[in-house]
């Protein structure tokens, strides 16, 4: 059975769309079954509904400064749905434990740099800034510590001499929307791609859909 799939966002969605788009390939190893937004404004939502797939709103914003009761809440809508992987992209939200004990070993993250390189955010200028000639992206799950979990997938790209921030983000984008779904596949199918020991990725061998 292929696992059940969310992803949370927070504002344009290339990426969700991406992997919605390769999940409409019959082929492809897992199923995209709810979007979850932190801002209901957020220009992904309604490419998902558009999609054909769940999509609402959970708004930071209703509480207040309590962080964990809005975790609590979006981890509720995805138990409800029993979605067995999450996908952050592009959801600019720090994790409390709560999130991130809930799905521990079953939450992916995209992140615009070659991590360990340039954790947080402002990648693409901390690269030109520090003159690497390398950049690029990362698929990574997530743990407690901010961009730091087990890295399941890279790309690289080239960084030329008359790059602009703006320049630089479009090329690693490009490669985010090719490898998002490919880790998400591999990640599927229990052999996440580019991890010096895949089975340490693993705390959940996938027996999907049987929970
Ligand atoms: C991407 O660059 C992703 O790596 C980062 O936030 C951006 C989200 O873009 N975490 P999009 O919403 O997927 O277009």
């Amino acid at each position: 059975m292929k696992p059940r799939t969310a992803i949370l966002i927070s504002g344009r969605g290339s990426n969700m769309a991406a992997l919605i788009a390769a999940a409409r390939d019959p082929a492809f190893p897992a199923r995209i079954d709810l979007v979850l937004s932190n801002r209901p404004d957020a220009a992904g939502l309604r490419a998902a509904r558009l999609a054909g797939i769940r999509a609402e709103a959970v708004d930071h914003r209703d509480f207040g400064p309590d962080r964990a009761a809005h975790e609590a809440a979006i981890d509720t809508m995805l138990q409800t749905a029993n979605i067995e992987i999450v996908c952050l992209a592009g959801y600019m939200r720090l994790l409390t434990p709560l999130l991130v004990q809930a799905w521990q070993g079953r939450m992916l993250n995209i992140h615009p740099s070659l991590l360990p390189s340039f954790p947080g955010l402002h990648t693409h200028a901390r690269a030109l800034q520090a003159g690497v000639k390398l950049h690029g992206c990362t698929v990574h799950l997530v743990t407690q510590e901010t961009d730091a979990g087990p890295i399941l997938a890279q790309a690289a790209v080239p960084v030329l001499p008359a790059d602009t921030e703006d320049d630089l983000a479009q090329r690693v984008l490009r490669q985010e929307h090719a490898i998002y779904p490919a880790a998400l596949a591999a990640f599927a199918t229990g052999k996440p791609v580019g991890s010096p020991d895949p089975e340490a990725c693993l705390t959940n061998p996938p027996a999907w859909g049987t929970a």
